[in-house]
Order: structure tokens, then sequence, then C-alpha cells
């Protein structure tokens, strides 16, 4: 049975956190929220803790998890070199929503690691996360709290949705800030690579560290060229409607969107759209839904994921999206989203 508690994010309980501390060092599992998604914590030194974070996702043992860690210190305990470059990104967005890659040390088992001899090593900002990995004994292995293939969770209701009755304890700390995954940053290699666009995008880590490259596997949708990260070469996110992006100037986005609408609707097809506060009111669909206004992209990259299993609820067949190429988190948004769409992309 999974005990579900609700904290204040900014102030959790003592004995709630006390209690998901028991759980994570006896081997149990914990969800709990950081800034990006839900993670799923689990003892990340104990093998046997990876395994059951594993079996709850149904995520295949060959995907590394990501150790979540409170303080610095702790780096020297599950790694076993640290360039310049990790030190200065560590600066300068520690706590906070980046990880890293890094050489490991003996000390973490290859059961958490998927047989990779580097470690992915993040330190939240949430005090919830925070308090958890302290509680916890330190060294917190969570990948995000979903199951294998579904959209992250960025609410608690997300992770009851997929993990209810597969883990000891759900801890919910009300809707996550920013809804994507953290930014993943290779630093193992002489120039930095980033394996997963996230908050913290390719200009902020150019102006700490000078050179750092974009994992090819991202840029280029050959199914030839694998992602390094090996979590980014499955099909994520994908809704059970077929979903098409459809890209371009907004007037003729929504009049090809709903072009497309009737012909499909014709055809006795049910449609649904993800549209903006700008442009939903011009569609004509079964189902119309707003992701947020294009004068906020962070609300944007919150409702993404949300947005996305409402449709797994809402009995479409096919679904039509707006593209969101945004300033700052559109390469985060879009590396999402086209994995959503099985890289279905329509220009007008
Ligand atoms: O924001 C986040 O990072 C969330 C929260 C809970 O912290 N966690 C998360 O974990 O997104 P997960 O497991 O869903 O995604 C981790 C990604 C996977 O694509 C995995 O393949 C990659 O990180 N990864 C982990 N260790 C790696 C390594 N040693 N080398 C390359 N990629 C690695
Ligand atoms: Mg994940």
């Amino acid at each position: 049975e999974t005990k579900i508690v609700t904290v204040d994010p900014k102030d959790p309980d003592r004995h709630v956190i006390e209690e998901a501390g028991r759980i994570l060092r006896r081997g149990g599992l914990v969800a709990f929220p950081t800034e990006t998604v839900y993670g799923l914590g689990g003892d990340g030194l104990n093998p046997k803790a990876s395994g059951k974070i594993y079996r709850a996702k149904g995520r295949p043992s060959d995907n590394p998890l990501i150790i979540h860690i409170a303080d610095s210190d702790s780096l020297n305990t599950i790694t076993s070199e640290f360039p310049w470059q990790a030190e200065a990104l560590a600066d300068a967005f520690w706590p906070g929503p980046l990880t890293m890659i890094l050489q490991k040390s003996s000390k973490v088992p290859y059961e958490t690691t998927g047989g990779l001899d580097s470690v992915a090593v993040r330190m939240p900002s949430h005090p919830v996360a925070m308090a958890v990995i302290q509680a916890g004994g330190g060294f917190i292995a969570a990948p995000s709290a979903n199951t294998s293939g579904r959209p992250s969770p960025t609410e608690a209701r997300h992770v009851i949705e997929d993990l209810q009755g597969k883990i000891d304890m759900i801890v919910d700390g009300g809707m996550v800030g920013i809804g994507l995954e953290s930014t993943i940053v290779d630093c193992t290699e002489e120039v930095p690579v980033i394996l997963r666009p996230g908050y913290i995008n390719q200009e902020m880590i150019q102006k700490i560290v000078g050179r750092v490259k974009m994992d090819k596997g991202l840029l280029i949708t050959d199914e030839n060229v694998k992602p390094k990260a090996p979590g980014m070469k499955y099909r994520h996110y994908a809704p059970k409607a077929e979903l098409t992006i459809v890209e371009g100037e907004s007037t003729l986005v929504v009049r090809r969107i709903n072009e497309l609408t009737d012909e499909f609707r014709r055809q006795g097809a049910r449609v649904g759209i993800i549209g903006t506060d700008e442009t939903a009111g011009q569609y004509r669909a079964d189902v119309v839904k707003s992701i947020g206004t294009r004068k906020e992209e962070e609300s944007i990259a919150l409702h993404l994921f949300g947005i996305l299993r409402e449709f797994d609820e809402a009995d479409v067949d096919f679904i039509f999206s707006e593209s969101f190429r945004t300033p700052q988190m559109g390469q985060a948004i879009m590396n999402r989203l086209l994995k959503a769409a099985g890289h279905r992309i329509i220009y007008v």
C-alpha cells in the first residue's frame, strides 16, 4: 500500500520527512517533488533499491538513474574526477535544474548507472527534495516518477495515476516549478555536451564554460544517430492519440489546423487541439485546450506534460498542436513535444 501525505512545499512537516527518510534507508521507494518534475527516490548506493525503481516504473535496466545530493561534499563520495567545467557549472547553477555526467567512484553500484562507468548527479533546489535527500542518507537515485513512456509528473496526482500501489510513499508538495526535466550536461568529454535540453539553456551554459556542444542525437531526427543519454532514445511522452505539430506564422497555423480538423472529422475521427490563450478561441474541434500564454513561456513549459496526460482521458483520435519555439526554453519544450509527436511536423 502507498502512503500519500501532503506537505507545505516551502516548509515540509519534519515528521513526514523523517518517515520518508526511514523508508529510503530501509531500501524502500518514496516519490517527492523537485523544482523540475516529481522524482521516484530510492537509495542510490543500494543496488536493491535501484532494482525496485526499475520495476516500479517498468523501465529498462540499461537506462541509468540520476543520483540526487543535498551538499557539494557528497560529490567526492560518488565521483572520481571533477573537471573545472563541472565545478564552474555547479557554482553557477546548483542547487537547481542541472544534471552533470561525471566519472563514477566505486561506491556507486552499476545497478544505479545502468552498467556505465559514469554517473549522473544533480543537486535540486526544492525544499522538499532537499529535506528528503538529507533524511534518506544523502544519495537518492530518482528518475521522473512516471510509468516508463508516459509524460513526467508535474503534480502528485500524476504520480498517483502511475505508481499507486507500487511504491511505499508519495509526498505531495503541490505543483512543481518548471515542469520539464533538468538539463543534462556530459562533463566527461573535453568540451561539455548537452544531452538533454532544459530550463538551463545552451547560452547560459556557454556563458559559464565557454564552449559547449549539443549531442548529435538531439539535433538530427535520423533514427540511426543514437543520443548519448540512454533514456533519450526511448519513445517517450507519446499520447494515445496521434499527435502532429503544425508550425509557421500564427494565422496560417490556425487556418491549417482548422482545415485539417474539418477533414478528419468528416471521416468520423475525433480531434483535439493544443493552442494558446491567444488562439484557443479560434479553433473548432471536439476538444480544444490552451497550454498557456505566449507572453510567458514558463507557463507553456509548466503545462505541457499535464496537457498530454489530459488528452489521454479526452477520447480523441488525433491531436494537432501549435509549435513553441520560445526564446529561452524553446529548445527544451520542442524536444519534448517533438518526441511526443514522433517527430510528425507540418510546416505552413
Ligand atoms: O529533472 C530531472 O532530472 C528529474 C528529477 C526527478 O530530478 N529526473 C529525471 O530522471 O528526469 P530520468 O531518469 O527520468 O532521466 C534521466 C536521464 C535519462 O535520459 C538517462 O538516460 C540519463 O539521464 N542518464 C543518466 N545517467 C547517465 C549517464 N551516466 N550517462 C548518460 N546519460 C545518463
Ligand atoms: Mg524520465
